[in-house]
């Protein structure tokens, strides 16, 4: 596993001139947040996702306190992912209510699985069509899932950053609704409802951390265009307000973007298959928005093999003593992998650069459970 510090804070170094769309991004986001949150508690589904408190691997770990938000449980989906896009969906068709018609729309995305499957549900609810791409490679197990939930799947022989370009592509030609969790010029407006819509997350962590009385002083979240992260860091940032609440990225070795950003200090893409177990985070392109905020607010962002992302699936499937069992897809559970080794293995030197201590509270985020049809 690699780590880059992040080369603009506190090196007095200035990344971008003042980008006035970007922070705007950041300005009163508690309230649009909140009011993602009010419209998925509309949803008969709805329902809190657990907050673990691993207090056996936080002693193990020599940690205070160690918690895992566990999104396997979201909706039924088994990920996050189904948050940003039927909050998306809702605030299209809410903008899109004096335009008729509004019947039988079709919402397209391309997608490793997880988005596709919360789109494709979210559309299936509201009575609408979906259209979703997939990337060269993706597990058929994933495929079948997301034509379960009544969408059309197209797979293609290219990667994801490749396949995004042909969702778009599709959607002008046939008159669809791109719905895709990363931005680009000219296309802003649902990715940024895609992360409030993610947001929800991070509002019912920090109601159930305010029951224990804890704040959590170390955030792991793992990235893939970055648009679940820079939702996490710009909440937690904004909510508590404390300089000393330091937020740890995770990146897959064969998709590091956000990694190369920072080790290169610009904006760079990965190229290729992508190919790794993290399929959630196999993107070679960072949303704009999510490397802006990285850069303001991320410490480092550590690059890894799959193996560690296997190792973080074991963790948390066999729990010790009293601690919950977690069930994990690798996505979800790189970040775990990443802490052990960190806390075990001999980066004493790192440890005191992030100043994990046994007074830290950590959170780290199971983004998704089982979905590639594992055999537990
Ligand atoms: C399970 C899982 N975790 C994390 C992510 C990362 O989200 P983002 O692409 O917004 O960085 C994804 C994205 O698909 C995912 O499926």
């Amino acid at each position: 596993m690699d780590f880059v510090k992040n080369p603009w804070i506190g090196s007095g170094k200035k990344n971008q001139e003042v980008q006035p769309a970007k922070e705007d991004f950041l300005r009163n986001l508690i309230p649009r947040v909140k009011e993602a949150r009010e419209f998925h508690q509309t949803l008969t589904v709805y329902r809190p996702t657990s907050l673990h408190n691993l207090q056996q691997k936080a002693d193990k770990l020599g940690i205070n306190k160690l918690y895992v938000k566990d999104e396997s449980e979201r909706f039924g989906l088994q990920a996050f992912k189904g948050l940003g896009a039927s909050f998306a969906l809702n605030q299209i068709l809410k903008n899109r209510e004096n335009d008729l018609p509004s019947k039988d729309l079709t919402f397209v995305t391309a997608t490793d699985g997880n988005h596709g499957r919360g789109l494709a549900w979210a559309a299936k609810s509201l009575g609408h069509h979906s259209v979703v791409f997939l990337p060269k490679g993706t597990d058929p197990y994933r495929l079948r899932i997301i034509e379960e939930e009544g969408a059309k799947v197209i797979l293609t022989d290219s990667n994801y950053d490749d396949t995004v370009m042909m969702a778009e592509e599709y959607a002008h030609k046939y008159n669809g609704i791109l719905v895709q969790d990363t931005m680009w010029e000219g296309y802003k407006e649902i990715p940024q409802w895609i992360i409030e819509g993610y947001g929800t997350i991070a509002l019912e962590t920090i109601d159930e951390l305010e029951k224990d009385g804890v704040t959590p002083t170390h955030i792991f979240l793992q990235a893939g265009v970055g648009s679940f992260a820079a939702a996490m860091m710009s909440i937690f940032k904004s909510y508590y307000d404390r300089e000393d609440l330091t937020f740890i990225l995770v990146e897959p070795a064969r998709a590091n973007c956000f990694y190369q950003s920072f080790h290169y200090s610009e904006d760079t893409r990965v190229e290729g298959d992508l190919n790794t177990v993290m399929a959630g985070l196999a993107c070679g392109k960072a949303n704009p928005l999510a490397l802006y905020i990285a850069e303001k607010f991320a410490s480092g962002i550590f690059s890894v093999e799959d193996d560690l992302a296997e190792k973080g699936v074991d963790i948390l499937a066999r729990p010790l003593g009293e601690d919950p069992k977690i069930i994990a897809g690798e996505s979800g559970a790189v970040t775990m992998g990443v802490l052990e080794s960190l806390c075990k293995g001999s980066y004493r030197e790192l440890r005191s650069f992030l100043d994990i201590s046994d007074r830290s509270v950590v959170l780290t985020i199971n983004t998704e459970g089982n979905t590639s049809g594992k055999l537990y």
